[in-house]
């Protein structure tokens, strides 16, 4: 993996929005993996000072990772609402190319099934952007999913359901139940971006970058992905073991480049 280690939450997100618009430069028409939560705020808002600055984002097709089943697509905690809010919204993404799974469908397998598909006939994502779980989950694969799940239904950890408590009026609300990308959809991207910002997620980055590939700690999943980046600020840095490494990684990166 590569490893970045920036000073605070602003300078990783200047530098995620940095890697995105050079793929949207490339390719106008670009199929980018959105996360919701808190993590990647910063990435959006450098994102939307970019387009006010002339990147265009108009034919950008987005995929979220996940959704909640059960909430009301209008209830503004559902992730149909964050992904309009925070990301179609701010960045100017035509809203017929914004893609969230299903949580209110019938059937839910088959909801799961029919947003593998968009994503194939879409092209396949080129950049995922993703957090990480103070438990070590991207999207909501938690502790023990299989490396290779596809899109499906999971249960949400009580951890996860703690500590996105905050996000609903009560820790009640909180739905028990999601519909989320699986490790193997995550793994197929083309690149993955994983952003985390602050000491509440040092652990988990330690573990997913420096520790062994387990469903314990799905993130470290990545560490099978051939083109993974992980932007950190010092504070997420913090329990690592190689950080003098990664910063001399990072300050040789112009003399030779990663393959591509
Ligand atoms: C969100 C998602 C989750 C979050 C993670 C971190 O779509 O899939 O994996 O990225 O729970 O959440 P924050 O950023 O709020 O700490």
């Amino acid at each position: 993996m590569e490893v970045v280690i920036v000073a605070g939450p602003v300078e990783v997100g200047a530098f995620a929005a940095g890697r995105i618009a050079e793929i949207v430069a490339a390719k106008p028409d670009a199929v980018l993996g959105v996360a919701t939560g808190s993590s990647p705020l910063e990435t959006y808002r450098a994102l939307a000072a970019r387009r006010d600055a002339g990147l265009d984002l108009g034919r950008v097709s987005a995929f979220a990772l996940d959704e909640y089943v059960g909430i009301a697509r209008d209830h503004p905690e559902s992730y149909h609402a964050v992904v309009d809010r925070e990301v179609a919204q701010p960045l100017g993404l035509d809203a017929a190319r914004v893609h969230v799974p299903d949580g209110l469908s019938p059937d839910l397998d088959a909801a799961a099934e029919d947003y593998e598909a968009q994503i194939v006939a879409a092209g396949g994502v080129d950049l995922q952007l993703l957090g990480i779980g103070g438990n070590g989950h991207i999207g909501f694969n938690e502790p023990t999913s299989s490396l290779s799940s596809r899109t499906r239904v999971k249960t949400l950890a009580p951890r996860t359901r703690e500590a996105n408590a905050r996000f609903f009026d009560s820790p009640d609300e909180v739905p028990m139940h999601c519909l989320t990308q699986g490790l193997g959809t995550i793994l197929d991207a083309k690149r993955a971006l994983l952003v985390a910002q602050g000491a509440s997620k040092a652990h988990a980055i330690a573990q997913i970058v420096e520790g062994p590939v387990s469903s314990m700690w799905p993130g470290s999943v990545l560490q099978l992905h051939r083109h993974a980046t992980v932007v950190i600020d010092e504070a997420a840095a913090s329990e690592l073991t190689l950080t003098d490494y990664y910063r001399y990684t990072v300050e040789h990166r112009n003399i030779v480049q990663p393959d591509a």
